[in-house]
């Protein structure tokens, strides 16, 4: 099959395929979904297929109004549709009890629940008006792997795979929204987003953030709790603030392949670095690192000599919280310098 790449002039072409039951990747703000017409079963399928993805890995719901969420959620609390009024459209992803029935467990992974998603993107938005039903939208990478922030990384991963990507340049956010959890009867931040704890406690009050490990037989309730996310071929090391750069320097020049270092601006000119370090700038602050990490990891991941990556941690408050979640599940953990 061939991937056509389509612009923004296109999107009645990408709407059309949509509604042939294809799958077309899309743009949001914060990074490329792999879309298909979520009242199509048999599309809905292909997605898992496409991306390598555990059926019991629950899809989000992407819409373009309320009124979209409204036909398939079975109860929205009074505190949901506060935060639509302040989020929506954006990065918070909500999630409902659904009617029974209303959408199939394909998307559902089995659960009564189902993830509402209205992205602050324009094209998006379109796409999903001239398709004219809801879009699903895992972020459109191999599974595993960090998630696209371009339509060249959906390329990379899922040519030949899929009928289209629309192309809106690199995403603004950089980090999947947050998935916050209304359907019981506490809210719960599923995953950590550019739209913060304390943002929404602005809005309705004390939440609770979700910290349970996921059995190996359990549903996930919390994205990427229970499968490998976010990683490149290579181990990557987490430099935690306060670590001296000339000791990652060193620590680099000693190994026997090469080393990806990725840091902000102000770190890599300070370092003279050594014949077998590759850089990546993240920028200049927590924003512009949130945007970048996933770039930085995908370069280092089709270099084969790269056999280790060391990447600046920030401190996890506001948006360092979602670049910290996101940082860590690459690492699987790993901080350097830390004893094994
Ligand atoms: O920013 C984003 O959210 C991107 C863009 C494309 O919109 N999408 C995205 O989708 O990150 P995905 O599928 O990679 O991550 C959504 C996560 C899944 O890992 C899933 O576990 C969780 O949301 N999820 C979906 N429905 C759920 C439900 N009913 N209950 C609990 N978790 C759910
Ligand atoms: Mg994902």
């Amino acid at each position: 099959m061939d991937t056509r790449i389509f612009q923004l002039d296109e999107i009645d072409e990408a709407a059309k395929l949509i509604q042939d039951g294809q799958l077309v990747a899309f743009p949001t703000e914060t990074v490329y979904g792999l879309g298909a017409d979520a009242t199509n079963e048999k599309a809905v399928k292909q997605v898992y297929l496409a991306k390598g993805r555990p059926s019991d890995n629950p899809l989000i719901v992407h819409i373009c109004s309320k009124d979209m969420a409204e036909k398939y959620a079975q109860h929205i609390p009074d505190d949901a549709y506060k935060l639509m009024d302040h989020f929506w459209p954006g990065s918070l992803t909500m999630i409902f009890k659904i009617k029974p029935g209303s959408l199939s467990k394909t998307v559902t992974g089995g659960l009564k629940t189902a993830a509402f998603r209205f992205p602050d993107c324009k094209p998006t938005l379109d796409l999903i008006k001239k398709a004219g039903r809801p879009i699903v939208g895992p972020s459109a990478n191999t599974s595993g792997k960090p998630s696209p922030t371009t339509a060249q990384h959906v390329y990379h991963d899922l040519a030949g795979k899929i009928a289209g990507i629309l192309d809106n340049g690199p995403t603004r956010v950089g980090v999947e929204s947050t998935v916050l959890d209304m359907s019981g009867d506490h809210p719960v931040i599923l995953r950590p987003g550019a739209v913060t704890k304390q943002m929404i406690e602005d809005v309705i009050g004390s939440i609770d953030v979700n910290h349970h490990k996921v059995g190996k037989h359990e549903t996930p309730k919390a994205p990427g709790m229970k499968y490998k996310h976010y990683a490149p071929a290579a181990q990557v090391y987490v430099v935690d603030p306060g670590t001296n750069w000339d000791d990652v320097v060193a620590w680099i020049k000693q190994q026997p392949f090469d080393v990806g270092m990725m840091a902000e601006e102000k770190i890599l000119q300070h370092e003279v670095l050594p014949m077998n370090a590759s850089q990546f700038s993240l920028g200049n602050n927590v924003q512009d690192a949130s945007a970048r990490l996933f770039d930085g990891l995908r370069e280092f991941d089709d270099k084969p000599n790269v056999k280790a990556i060391v990447c600046q941690a920030f401190p996890a408050e506001g948006l360092g919280v979602a670049y910290m979640n996101r940082l860590n599940k690459s690492a699987g953990g790993v901080h350097f310098g830390q004893k094994k």
